[in-house]
């Protein structure tokens, strides 16, 4: 945690878009749990992985990942990935529904309009979600957050597509 107050109110308006916009029934499928949210017991996402240095954790996995062994995102990216790593960990850490430090810095994050200058079709969107998928297990996220965030980052991953 970096010490920001959770009365901070772009930090509340984040924790209730979460809050607002679970469907547990696509989540976890089956008998009612006891869950009190589809990604576990704590009040964000953000909580439920551990808050800042797992975030970042997962965000290094997730590029030594794509740099040990997926060409295929790995050309898409510039020589020197840490201004890649910084950024996507800023996005993750809003998005989780921690501090939006990605907001903060840069502004509205326009994120499908950021990726126009890349080709990413299926093909693309999956590679990402593969690389995601096994840095979350590196990275020691489990279910219920891995089956949480596994679906809502493949839709946002399959949003980012431009090309058929
Ligand atoms: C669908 C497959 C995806 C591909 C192939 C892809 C690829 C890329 C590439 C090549 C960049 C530029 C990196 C740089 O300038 O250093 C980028 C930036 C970024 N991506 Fe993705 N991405 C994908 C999905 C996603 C998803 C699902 C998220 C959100 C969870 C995301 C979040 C970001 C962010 C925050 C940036 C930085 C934007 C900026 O400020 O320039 N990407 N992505």
């Amino acid at each position: 945690m970096d010490g920001r107050p959770r009365q901070n109110p772009a930090y509340r308006r984040a924790r209730h878009l979460w809050a607002g916009n679970c469907d547990t029934s696509t989540v976890l499928p089956g008998p009612p749990s006891n869950l009190t949210h589809p990604w576990g017991n704590s009040e964000t996402p953000y909580d439920e992985i551990g808050g800042d240095p797992s975030v970042r954790t997962l965000v290094e996995n997730f590029y030594d990942i794509i740099e040990d062994e997926s060409p295929v995102l790995r050309k898409m990216l510039p020589a020197d990935t840490s201004g890649s790593r910084q950024k996507l960990y800023e996005y993750l850490s809003g998005w989780l529904g921690g501090p939006p430090l990605y907001a903060e810095k840069r502004g509205h994050p326009k994120l499908r309009m950021r990726h126009l200058p890349f080709a990413i079709g299926d093909a693309e969107a999956e590679e990402w979600m593969r690389c995601m998928s096994k840095a979350m297990t590196t990275s020691g996220v489990e279910a219920p957050l891995s089956a949480f965030l596994g679906q809502k980052l493949a839709d946002l991953a399959l949003h980012m597509r431009n090309q058929s």
